[in-house]
């Protein structure tokens, strides 16, 4: 034993004070936005089957789920809206009495120091399904970036902070900007869906959205999962055009492409830790075969780990009351 020469690591793995002392990675109520799904009508609050503990919300539960959300210091939200109709061109999407934006309004007005983060899309409000406008079977970009201008000019005027357009059409961050410019919005960020992939893991939130494509899929303007240069380019061109944060979307099977994005570009960075990624936990911890607690701080830390300044996550109020334990 005498010429043994080796590191000591566990020196600092002795206690829980000494393991506190060297910890580098911090997970804060803070850092998470909660998403919220408002729908039509009233007396509504119904959980959705394939996201247990997520609900569709009517605007007169709201507040409450709001006013939730401030007792456990988290300071964001980001909506999406179930319309009661859906049309060509997604019409309700950018309708000044569109459930979105009177739910901001709402929200704005009751809960004013939440960040309210607006989903900029047309896929729940189309009756194809599609996140852009149909010509001939195609989904056609540059028609798509009007309907997504107005959808977020609209979303700016009913008071939202941010405006997180989630659509992948090409040149959408330039075109948002320049519309909220425009109208007098150029104090309001835009949260780029930077790098988004056509995932499965997308599966539960479409029955909750009810925005599954009505023919074809995503993948012509959703990223290929197996591609990361491909990312890079598009968190590149989301830069140039203006986005002052980028997602990275799905969360879990991507902190590869997370990393790389935070290490490249100097803007606030998002994970979305999306439907998938929380209904697989939610099964395993409901069958008792994981502990929820402490896989989901392991996991929301690990997406932080990886570069994540802020995450989008269902876990968020879970996460919240076991963070201010
Ligand atoms: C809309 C949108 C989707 C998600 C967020 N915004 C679905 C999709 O692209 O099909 C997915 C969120 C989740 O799975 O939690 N374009």
């Amino acid at each position: 034993m005498q010429d043994l020469h080796f590191k000591r690591h566990r020196r600092l793995r002795r206690t829980e004070s000494m393991r506190a002392l060297v910890r580098e990675t911090h997970l804060r109520t803070e850092d998470l936005i909660y998403p919220i799904f408002v729908v039509e009508g009233e007396g509504i609050r119904k959980e959705v089957p394939s996201m247990p503990g997520v609900h569709h919300v009517s605007l007169d539960h709201l507040t409450e789920e709001m006013n939730e959300l401030v007792r456990l210091n988290i300071r964001s939200v980001i909506v999406f809206g179930v319309p009661g109709e859906k049309d060509e061109v997604g019409s309700q999407a950018y309708h000044e009495e569109g459930i979105v934006q009177r739910a901001i309004r709402q929200i704005k007005e009751e809960t004013p120091s939440l960040t309210v983060v607006a989903d900029t899309c047309l896929c729940q409000y189309t009756d194809h399904g599609h996140c852009g406008i149909v010509r001939d079977g195609d989904i056609a970009n540059d028609e798509s970036l009007e309907y997504l201008t107005r959808t977020a000019v609209s979303q700016a005027q009913a008071g939202a902070d941010i405006i997180a357009p989630s659509n992948m059409m090409d040149g959408f961050v330039a075109a948002i900007r320049q519309g909220l410019d425009e109208a007098g919005f150029s104090h309001i960020p835009v949260m780029s869906y930077a790098v988004k992939y056509a995932s499965s893991f997308y599966g539960p939130f479409r029955d909750a959205a009810h925005s599954s494509p009505q023919f074809g899929d995503r993948r012509a303007y959703q990223m290929d999962p197996s591609n990361r240069l491909e990312a890079i380019r598009e968190a590149e061109s989301d830069v140039e055009e203006g986005a002052d944060f980028l997602i990275v979307k799905p969360a879990l099977a991507y902190l590869d492409i997370m990393r790389e994005v935070k290490d490249r570009f100097n803007l606030p960075l998002v994970a979305y830790n999306v439907s998938g990624e929380y209904s697989m936990i939610k099964a395993a911890a409901q069958n008792g075969w994981v502990n929820e607690q402490e896989i989901v701080l392991e996991k929301l830390t690990s997406m932080k780990r990886a570069g994540a300044d802020l995450i989008i996550t269902y876990f968020a109020k879970d996460a919240a009351k076991w963070l201010n334990q």
